[in-house]
């Protein structure tokens, strides 16, 4: 049944389906750029919200419809129509529902956080009905979706010259670097950065945590004190999305008792999965992303809210607090550093990042710019960062960097910080507060910038007992050591 309204209407420039918040948001965003709009979900309650918020928030241009057939219909050739449902089995129906419908040359766009492979292979399977197909990660939050989010668009080139007009105005617009979307490549490509996306922002959380953590239990700030340092962090290098909401969250007030809520809120993350992907994504690529797995590992460990209690009581009397809580810390020194190691480390997420994404555009063959990647990250997404403008340049300065860590700039950033890193890293381990993240990280570049590491007694090791052979640093070739009969022999 169409809206009584729409009879007799011109046909729309798009469509979208799934109107939960994101998707409501989102269809409004593109009503309100000067696209008019056809909009349907399968419990109509949620279509009729739609126009109705449409009306209220400017007369936009949003259709609402109750049916698919004449929701696909309202939308001018060659249809294309962006659906914001969950992923996996939703998405697989709601493709079914409307592809019933479509004709060839028309689009469908998976605006979810949905695995790459799925992606393509219903782009496959779309081919095969003349149709086309486009994964595209969408960040920012309900927030984003309706005033401006990131869009990392992959799949079908045709389909995204389609839209590009709208994508270009419903992207968040970033000042001298243009708005938030680019096509990112082939199949599933765009899925994929926006997984790394998030688990780039696991990172991010993880060490802003951190640095909470050690500001307040070891600097002792009060919350109201945590909200002017993050406000002051705000200022500078460190200015984000990420960073200004938690000076903001350390000033809410509890409104159902006293003091202020953060305190109230339960010490257990949730999660829903691309943080994960992430980190399998990482090893099956043998690419190493300590900070993105110690970030993953910390919301496991944080969800064992009742053995954590329980333990507690066991190790209460650790010994190392008697030694250092009577010290006073210099609280203004502990704030610089512990800014500093923040930095520091979120330089070594972003190279775990970014050197996963080129990796599997390397095995994949997408051909991945990822200057561009930065630069679409600038605003609308929820890493958002004057930081990633740093990343971009670096890129531009050398597109085929090995590692950010080797940029110069980025180096010289490193080495200016690495003193307070380390004192920040070291301060923490001798209070017995956990900071997973920095640590990592600074085990990471403490890795990576070493000449020689340990592996050549590994090596040695796995020679000894399954003759894997090994390389030596002195000659070529593969050599395998008798190494047991050697030693028994030296021991007589
Ligand atoms: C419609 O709305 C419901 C409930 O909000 C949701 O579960 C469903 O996936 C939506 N999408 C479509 C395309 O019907």
């Amino acid at each position: 049944m169409e809206h009584p309204r729409l009879l007799n209407m011109a046909l729309t420039r798009i469509g979208l389906a799934g109107l939960a918040v994101m998707g409501q948001n989102l269809a409004l965003n593109i009503a309100e750029k000067g696209f008019p709009i056809s909009v349907y979900n399968r419990t109509t309650s949620k279509v009729d919200e739609t126009v109705e918020r449409a009306k209220v928030e400017g007369n936009l241009p949003v259709y609402g419809f109750h049916d698919p057939a004449s929701f696909v219909n309202s939308i001018q050739k060659p249809r294309v129509i962006i659906m914001l449902v969950k992923a996996g089995a939703p998405v697989d129906q709601t493709i079914a529902t409307l592809s019933a419908h479509l004709e060839k040359g028309d689009c469908i766009i998976d605006g979810g956080n949905e695995w790459y492979e799925n992606t393509e292979r219903r782009e496959k399977a779309m081919a095969e009905l003349g149709l086309l197909y486009l994964g595209m990660g969408v960040s920012g939050g309900e927030e984003g979706a309706r005033n401006g989010p990131s869009l990392m668009p992959g799949g079908s080139y045709e389909a995204y010259k389609y839209i590009e007009d709208i994508l270009l105005k419903v992207a968040a617009q970033v000042p001298d670097s243009g708005p938030c979307v680019t096509y990112i490549g082939k199949g599933g490509s765009g899925n994929f950065v926006k997984m790394v996306h998030n688990g780039i922002e696991y990172g991010d959380m993880q060490l802003i945590a951190e640095a909470y953590d050690v500001l307040k239990s070891v600097g002792k700030l009060t919350n109201d004190e945590l909200q002017h340092v993050f406000s002051e962090w705000n200022k500078g290098e460190l200015l984000s999305f990420l960073i200004e909401i938690t000076a903001d969250i350390f000033g809410v007030k509890d409104d159902k008792g006293d003091g202020h809520l953060v305190d109230k809120v339960l010490d257990k993350t949730g999660m829903k999965g691309t943080g994960k992907w992430t980190v399998q994504q990482a090893a099956e690529l043998s690419v190493a992303a300590p900070t993105i797995a110690a970030s993953l590992d910390s919301r496991f460990l944080s969800g064992l809210k009742e053995e954590r209690v329980e333990a507690a009581k066991v190790f209460q009397s650790g010994g190392f607090s008697d030694v250092f809580e009577s010290k006073p810390v210099d609280k203004a020194k502990l704030i610089d550093d512990v800014r500093q190691a923040l930095y520091a480390s979120k330089i070594c997420s972003y190279a775990q990042g970014m050197n996963l994404i080129r990796t599997k555009s390397t095995e994949k063959g997408w051909d991945l710019k990822l200057g561009e990647l930065a630069r679409i990250w600038k605003g609308g997404c929820i890493i958002r960062a004057i930081f990633l403008d740093r990343i971009k340049k670096a890129y531009d300065r050398n597109p085929e960097l090995s590692n950010l860590l080797v940029d110069p700039e980025f180096a010289k950033e490193i080495l200016d910080r690495q003193s307070a890193w380390r004192r920040v890293v070291c301060l923490a381990i001798n209070h017995g507060i956990s900071t997973p993240g920095m640590s990592t990280s600074l085990a990471y570049f403490d890795t990576y910038r070493r000449e020689r590491v340990p592996a050549n007694l590994v090596q040695a090791q796995r020679d000894y007992f399954g003759a894997h052979t090994y390389e030596r640093v002195d000659m070529p070739g593969s050599f395998h050591t008798e190494w047991f009969k050697i030693a028994k022999q030296s021991k007589i």
